[in-house]
């Protein structure tokens, strides 16, 4: 297997240590007290910080390479907050940049088949969603731009339990049926046990612990990941 991307020697002012590689085709699960670097750790993935020192590559070439609207497509990033604009979940969903010259229905259509909502919510005014609905059209509009990587920040945080399966089952299914590479923040320990299989282990802003999930939770190797899943 190939890494699709890869981190090698990368520092900045925020996080230190940063090494990996993720291979395609899987979920990564980022985990690590508040304020430990996790979120700035996610930035350095899709260029909206760059690496002080060290690479950080995609499919083999520096991140630096690419155009960087071609290289925000190919890994999408969702936060916790939806961040739609006002207007229809169709307005929302047809601003991928690689989608507004020919836009079709149909496609939004598929899009929210896509994250489970109904196709009559395409005209909708995106005001009168729920969170749990706002945060799935967040992610079938970045799904629109059809990326290789997900990049997801606290994205269920805000949700309430039945959005979190939901969303969690799409997610199996982007890894498992599309090939999609997910990276995804999570402050949930039991989310992180639940989905994933390599794990990252941020602790004051220093990638202290990786490694596959399960080892990585059943025999913690540093003082700090100990402590941490004692909670
Ligand atoms: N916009 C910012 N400017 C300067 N420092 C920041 C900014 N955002 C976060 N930090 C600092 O960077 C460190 C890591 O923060 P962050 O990556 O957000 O951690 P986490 O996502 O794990 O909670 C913290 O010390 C935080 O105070
Ligand atoms: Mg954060």
């Amino acid at each position: 297997m190939k890494p699709i991307i890869a981190a090698k020697n990368v520092r900045n002012e925020r996080v230190k240590n940063v090494d990996f590689e993720l291979m395609e085709g899987t979920l990564t699960t980022v985990i690590g007290p508040s304020g430990s670097g996790k979120s700035s750790l996610l930035m350095l993935l899709n260029r909206l910080t760059d690496p002080e020192e060290g690479e950080i590559s995609y499919k083999g070439r520096p991140m630096s390479d690419y155009p960087i609207d071609e290289l925000r497509r190919k890994v999408g990033m969702v936060f916790q907050q939806a961040n739609l604009f006002d207007g229809t979940v169709e307005d929302n969903l047809k601003f991928g940049p690689s989608l507004k010259k020919d836009w079709d229905s149909k496609l939004g259509v598929s899009l929210l088949q896509k994250v489970h909502l109904p196709e009559d919510m395409l005209t909708k005014d995106v005001e009168h969603l729920s969170g749990g609905e706002q945060q799935r059209v967040a992610l079938a509009r970045t799904l629109a731009n059809d990326p290789d990587v997900l990049l997801l920040d606290e994205a269920t945080s805000a949700l309430d339990m039945r959005t979190v399966e939901l969303i969690e089952e799409l997610l199996d299914c982007l890894v498992t049926e599309e090939g999609k590479t997910i990276v995804m923040i999570t402050h949930d320990l039991k989310q992180a046990k639940r989905i994933g299989t390599y794990t990252l282990f941020m602790n004051e802003g220093s990638l202290e612990e990786k490694g596959n999930s399960k080892e990585l939770f059943n025999n913690p190797t540093s003082e700090a990941l100990m402590r941490f899943l004692e909670g």
